[in-house]
């Protein structure tokens, strides 16, 4: 981690602890940067095949005796664009947020807690047994609670989905929390699906990186910011005997 040196040294001095938050400030600006030129990129072809769905609607509806068959499924195409750039658009929302991100001291457990039942409730519409294992006495992290939340949620999200994807017997997600090595709490969702391969793995972080027929690709790389913008870090480890763990780790508020 790029500003790790700072980190060290800034606790306790004020004009420290300010570079440091400006350096933060900066990475963040450098990857919302880098990720412009790949919406740029990935928003303009749905938006081109809008743009030709609708011109063959006109061209077909001007024919006279034209097939309406035809035409409903340009229409159809047309509204599956739309909610491909939609989506895009609301993965980066949460992106932006953390350019104002409000970092306080907090429980991880309670955060995780307050998840519970929205975990508990997505987990059980997927036919997936959720537990939680919270490790006690765990320090208090200097964090934005609801995009450490926005974090476990994405981690959830994707284990579900990979449960889903392939039907097993006995589906698990377990989100837990420990004391990291060194410095930090850290968060982990795991799962019992079928996980990554090496492949696979080294990809998973970057921006539009997707398996799904309808994913955008950005709930990992998104994360990833988040991470970062605490100062932290995410990652992926294979489960054993099988499945996917991600985790976030985030440092202590004594670090920061
Ligand atoms: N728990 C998991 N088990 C297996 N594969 C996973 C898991 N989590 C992530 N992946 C893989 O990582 C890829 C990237 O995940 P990411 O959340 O960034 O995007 P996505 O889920 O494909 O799209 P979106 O989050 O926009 O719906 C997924 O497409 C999937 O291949
Ligand atoms: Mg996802």
């Amino acid at each position: 981690m790029k500003t790790e040196g700072v980190r060290e040294s800034a606790s306790g001095l004020d004009p420290l602890a300010a570079l440091h938050g400006r350096l933060l400030n900066v990475s963040r600006m450098a990857t919302i940067g880098e990720m412009a030129a790949g919406v740029a990129h990935e928003l303009n072809q749905p938006l081109t095949a809008i743009a030709n769905y609708a011109h063959a609607c006109e061209r077909l509806l001007a024919r006279p005796g034209s097939d309406p068959a035809e035409v409903r499924e340009a229409l159809r195409q047309i509204a599956a664009q739309t909610t491909r750039a939609a989506d895009i658009i609301r993965r980066l929302r949460a992106l932006s947020r953390s350019q104002q991100a409000e970092h306080t001291p907090v429980a991880v457990n309670a955060l995780v807690e307050e998840l519970a039942e929205l975990m508990r409730t997505d987990a059980s519409l997927h036919g997936v047994e959720l537990s939680l294992e919270l490790s006690p006495g765990l320090p208090p992290v200097s964090a934005d609670a609801g995009q450490i939340q926005q974090v476990v949620l994405n981690f959830l999200r994707n284990s579900l989905e990979a449960l889903s994807a392939q039907p097993s017997v006995g589906p698990k997600v377990a989100v837990s929390t420990s004391l990291a090595d060194g410095n930090g709490v850290e968060l982990t969702v795991c799962d019992n699906g079928p996980g990554l391969s090496a492949d696979t793995a080294g990809r998973v972080f970057d921006p539009f990186f997707s398996t799904k027929e309808n994913g955008t690709g950005l709930g990992l790389a998104i994360s990833s910011t988040i991470a970062r913008a605490h100062g932290g870090t995410v990652g992926y480890r294979a489960n054993s005997p099988r499945g996917a763990c991600f985790y976030i780790v985030i440092p202590t508020q004594a670090d920061g």
